[in-house]
């Protein structure tokens, strides 16, 4: 589209990159759906009028699912745009794209199982919580499944390479308890509408398991106490019982802690206390780490890390564990 001025000509920019490198082989829907707002001016002019944070395209798109009941294509997304600003600026206003995706647990729960029982949790960034509660879920590793602990509880399938500990036993959690900015609650219809808007068109197995850990969720809530990382772990951390191993974890978290000398203030205060610090985010988040790690990383990958050391690449929504050779599980503790 051409005649666009700076600032929508950048922001229609970013709808583009956002089509071609994280929707693209991902979400056709939403692929299309990005490059037709890049190329509406009706859209973009909507966008530009919000602050630069709540432009971003995975806050568009889950509000305007929200707010339809389903994904929008261009056409309702531009009469959405035309009669009901109000409403779709609002959502963007007050939500952030705060997801939680405890298909992650897969991820976690060999290096869970694997630490002396039992286990005290924390977790930072937990968002509505799901992920505290891994010895709840069944997990399929292909050549190791554990079953879940009711029969409504989800199963998450991960594809597993490499020498992972995969384990043959839950973890045994005694205590747990999240810390998030802006905890989502369970037990409400809205936060967890939210939640499931912000998963994408094509994704139903995330659906499923969503609405799956949501149900074993509201029959025993996790604990998310609102409050800082940076500021409020170490009262946390004093309440967890000395007799387990305290474990303090996060997965998709990190990267909004910004700078890193901010960032590196948190993983100081970790690592001057008792708990195992496990961290699962980009390779962007902790250079240094993903630097030891004896492979590059491959594309669209977190890294898995246990006290500093890699340890694997895992899949963003923990689809795949992809155990680094050489690495095992426990060489540092
Ligand atoms: C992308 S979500 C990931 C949620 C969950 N860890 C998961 O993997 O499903 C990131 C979460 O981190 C929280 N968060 C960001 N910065 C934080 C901080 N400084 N202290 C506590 N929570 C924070 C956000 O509120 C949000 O719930």
């Amino acid at each position: 589209m051409s005649g666009l001025d700076e600032p929508l000509a950048r922001l229609a920019e970013r709808y583009r990159r956002f089509a071609a490198d994280e929707a693209h082989g991902v979400s056709p829907h939403y692929e299309r759906l990005a490059e037709d707002i890049a190329a509406s001016a009706d859209v973009l002019r909507f966008l530009i009028e919000l602050p630069p944070p709540r432009r971003q395209p995975n806050l568009l798109l889950g509000a305007a699912t929200l707010i339809a009941g389903r994904p929008p294509d261009i056409a309702s997304l531009t009469e959405m745009v035309a009669r009901r600003a109000d409403a779709l600026r609002a959502v963007m206003l007050a939500r952030t794209t705060q997801t939680n995706e405890p298909a992650r647990c897969a991820v976690l729960l060999p290096l869970l199982a694997a630490l002396p029982q039992p286990l005290a949790l924390i977790e930072v960034g937990a968002s509505a919580g799901l992920c505290l509660l891994p010895d709840r879920y069944g997990y399929d590793w292909g050549s190791a499944h554990l079953p879940p602990t009711s029969a409504d509880a989800p199963v998450f399938r991960c594809t597993v390479t490499g020498p992972a500990p995969l384990p043959t036993a839950q973890p045994r959690v005694v205590w747990r308890a999240g810390l998030d900015l802006n905890p989502l609650d369970v037990a409400s219809d809205e936060d967890m509408a939210w939640l499931e808007a912000l998963i994408w068109p094509e994704q139903d197995e995330r659906r499923r398991n969503l609405r799956a850990a949501l149900a074993v969720a509201r029959r025993d809530p996790p604990r998310v106490v609102r409050g800082d990382l940076l500021k409020d772990l170490e009262p946390l951390m004093a309440e967890a019982p000395a007799e387990a191993t305290l474990v303090v974890f996060h997965t998709a978290v990190l990267a909004y802690v910004t700078p890193p000398e901010v960032r590196q203030r948190f993983v100081d205060t970790v690592r001057a206390s008792r708990a195992v610090w496990i961290s699962n985010e980009t390779p962007r988040v902790f250079p240094e780490i993903a630097a030891r790690a004896s492979q590059p990383a491959p594309h669209w990958r977190f890294l898995l890390a246990v006290d500093g050391e890699p340890k694997a690449w895992t899949g963003p929504h923990g689809q795949s564990l992809e155990w680094l050779p050489g690495r095992q599980w426990n060489e540092d503790h």
